[in-house]
């Protein structure tokens, strides 16, 4: 037996203002996308925005419904809205925020799984740029940093039919 240590490195700013000004633009854009949050519910309003590298940014907001598990997240409606507005073209950065203002937005399991397969079928990193404690921002290079011991596609390589 060996006792192993993981490593989790991601750039960390003490507010808005510091950021990259195309990070900066992306958290803005994410803000702003909290007003296409349906959360009559959690009162919880999530706004993420994709930026595409064609330089495009794609904004979209959590979704819940009455039948709870029903509840679509922010980062998945902006997923699915860009692979329907811009189809086959790669992301290059996510930014997730929510209404709790000053509080760690820390994206859902579920969501972590999809970036870090978008990521793998795209062939390039996601930066994900997280609203963070106290009016920080947290930035990572890779969805792959947000979701250790993924299970992915390869992990079904080796299934006998
Ligand atoms: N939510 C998101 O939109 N993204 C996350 O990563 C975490 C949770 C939403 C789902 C639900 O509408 C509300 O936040 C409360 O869980």
């Amino acid at each position: 037996m060996s006792k192993k240590n993981l490593v989790i490195s991601y750039a960390s700013y003490s507010q808005l203002e510091e950021l990259p000004p195309k990070d900066r633009e992306l958290a803005e854009r994410a803000q702003a996308s909290q007003a296409l949050s349906y959360a009559p519910y959690s009162h919880f309003r999530v706004g993420a925005a994709i930026r595409l590298q064609d330089g495009r940014l794609i904004g979209n907001a959590n979704q819940e419904n009455a039948a709870y598990s029903m509840c679509l997240c922010a980062e998945r409606t902006a997923l699915a809205t860009a692979a329907s507005i811009a189809p086959g073209v790669c992301i290059s950065a996510i930014a997730v925020t929510a209404s709790a203002e000053r509080k760690l937005v820390s994206p859902c399991g579920a969501c972590r799984q999809v970036l870090n397969e978008t990521e793998i079928a795209q062939g390039s990193a996601i930066q994900i740029i997280l609203q963070g404690d106290e009016g920080g921002w947290l930035v990572f290079d890779s969805a792959k940093d947000i979701l250790p011991f993924p299970f992915s596609p390869e992990n079904l390589s080796g299934t006998t039919h």
